[in-house]
């Protein structure tokens, strides 16, 4: 075991331990390719998800502004790990919390949520939906709830997919650490797109500190909407990503391409970073090493390529990702 530095300091609260996350070198699952993976291992925040961060920033502008007022109740709608984000802040702030998901997400984000405090108005999903895979038409029908809501409670709703906070969290944090940790030779990033929030604010950050940092959206094999391919199929399990719908954060002048991830490929590399790399993260966390070993197969030998394990392998626990 390594020692660890002595702790000098102590937090107010909770709050300070959203982000500062670690970026790890994935050396085993990349051996021999010409170029190196690295992936931020963001179920390190008190959520266990990347979400935390732009919870904490949309919480605190709408303080600023007056959006949100001592003893208000906060709106959204969420597929467990930005509710999770904001419910902490919430209960840190003081603020009632009302989190409105399909019941197609998983049921270990219901019981995090109701844990801190928050109230958990579950969706039933659109006829035919298959347990488990939220798709672009369950997200339809929790958008409509979250209306009917906001406007019954006269709720702060943070409304992820159009706050512009959720990108410039990203920006201010996880791209300015990811610059830092890489002592700035970071040469890709890459991220499956839910609200598109970590791949815009990642990539404004690095590109302001270096231009030609290349940065790729990850989108389901299926669906790959942004990239302006045809959707084939919108139900998949890569959850908080690919609703194959457009993005009103996501910004094309940005990218420079696209990657694709089956479910399999999700499955798959999540298995290996958890057996290999000792790395326990969820579908996602999968989807995007499986997008970054794609460009480390491509790029030019040398490049640095950097992703996020955006949450925990123990959200999923009760789906087919780590089963017995
Ligand atoms: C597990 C997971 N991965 C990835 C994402 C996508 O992140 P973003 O919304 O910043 O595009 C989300 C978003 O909710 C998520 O919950």
């Amino acid at each position: 075991m390594r020692d660890t530095a002595p702790q000098t300091s102590t937090s107010d609260s909770v709050l300070d331990a959203i982000g500062h996350t670690p970026l790890i070198a994935l050396d085993r699952l990349g051996a021999g390719l010409p170029s190196r993976v690295l992936a931020k291992l963001e179920f390190y925040s008190p959520g266990g998800s990347i979400k935390d961060r732009a919870a904490l920033r949309m919480i605190e502008a709408a303080e600023r502004d007056g959006r949100l007022r001592p003893g208000g109740t906060v709106i959204e709608l969420t597929s467990g790990n930005m509710g999770t984000g904001l419910a902490i802040v919430c209960a840190v702030k003081g603020y009632r919390m009302i989190a409105v998901m399909s019941e197609g997400n998983s049921l270990e984000r219901r019981r995090m949520l109701a844990a801190y405090g928050a109230q958990v108005e579950l969706v039933p999903q659109a006829a035919g939906a298959r347990p488990g895979q939220v798709s672009k038409e369950d997200l339809e029908l929790v958008e409509q709830r979250t209306r009917e809501l906001v406007e019954e409670l006269y709720a702060f709703w943070p409304d992820q997919f159009e706050n512009l906070d959720n990108a410039t969290a990203h920006e201010m944090t996880t791209g300015a650490e990811i610059w830092e940790q890489t002592g700035g030779t970071v040469t890709h990033f890459t991220a499956m797109a839910g609200t598109g929030g970590t791949l815009v604010g990642v990539a404004r950050a690095l590109k302001k500190r270096n231009p030609a940092v290349q940065c790729y959206g990850g989108e389901p094999a299926t669906a790959p909407y942004l990239a302006g391919k045809p959707v084939t199929d919108t139900s998949h399990q890569i959850q908080g990503t690919g609703y194959a719908h457009d993005l009103s954060l996501w910004d094309e002048d940005l990218v420079a391409g696209y990657v694709t991830a089956t479910d399999e490929d999700a499955i798959e590399t999540a298995r290996l970073l958890a057996t290999r790399e000792g790395i326990f993260g969820g579908f996602s966390g999968g989807a995007n090493v499986s997008g970054a070993l794609q460009l480390a197969r491509e790029a030019p030998p040398g490049s640095v390529i950097v992703t996020v394990v955006p949450d925990t392998g123990l959200k999923y626990l009760s789906t087919n990702l780590y089963p017995d």
